[in-house]
């Protein structure tokens, strides 16, 4: 699990992604682009082993082009740093990169439509562990990989071991963080997820004695 990019590798990871981003933010596959203000690509570290996937933008995603930067980014990121995960260690993107208006639910053609730009961003990444943040995420990632997931509770926390095309993944539903703003029981079940996901990274490390630093790159 250690890493084995070289920094001229990273560099090129990361302009390749830029370049995914640049078709992001022309996009015009779903009618989401007439009122975004800008696309949110995802951001993060190109050589990480570890990719968080969300829904969608809301408004200030939609405002800065970038994501998680709302008070359920917030969450995101205090949940990450409290459980020994630098935010900028790891890969953040949505499955849908342009803003629903009204913060409403993104329709499944819109998935669709931006469906094929998150599975190139994850085939140059090529991530050892996906924690799918919410039931659209979830819903597309597990079904992407032949697996159904109609609730969101009955999924969460649970490990699914998948052959990805580039190795052996691990993808980790829990709730989307805006989910747990303000109600107390889902923070809960929230933070036990994310002390969970340490415990996977910990757990999947060469020679059973990994740290979290070796998903990393
Ligand atoms: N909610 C999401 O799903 N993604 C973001 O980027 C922000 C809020």
């Amino acid at each position: 699990m250690q890493s084995s990019y070289s920094t001229n590798e990273c560099t090129r990871l990361h302009e390749e992604l830029e370049k995914i981003a640049e078709e992001i933010r022309a996009c015009r596959r779903c009618p989401l682009h007439a009122s975004r203000t800008n696309a949110v690509p995802g951001e993060g570290n190109p050589c990480s082993r570890v990719v968080f996937i969300g829904e969608a933008p809301g408004s200030n995603e939609d405002q800065q082009g970038r994501p998680f930067v709302g008070a359920a980014g917030q969450l995101l990121t205090s949940l990450l740093t409290s459980n020994g995960i630098p935010r900028e260690n790891v890969f953040i993107t949505n499955v849908v990169k342009c803003r629903p208006p009204g913060n409403r639910d993104p329709h499944d053609e819109e998935i669709q439509a931006c469906l094929p730009f998150l599975l190139r961003q994850l085939k140059l990444i090529r991530p050892s562990l996906i924690v799918t943040l919410g039931r659209h995420s979830t819903r597309t990632v597990l079904g992407y990989y032949g697996h159904s997931a109609d609730s969101i509770m009955a999924v969460r926390g649970r490990v699914y071991r998948i052959e990805a095309e580039w190795g052996e993944l691990v993808v980790f539903p829990t709730l989307h963080p805006a989910a747990a703003l303000y109600n107390p029981r889902l923070r809960t079940i929230l933070e036990d997820d994310f002390k969970h996901i340490a415990t996977v990274l910990q757990g999947k490390g060469s020679k059973g004695q990994s740290t979290l630093d070796e998903f990393f790159r």
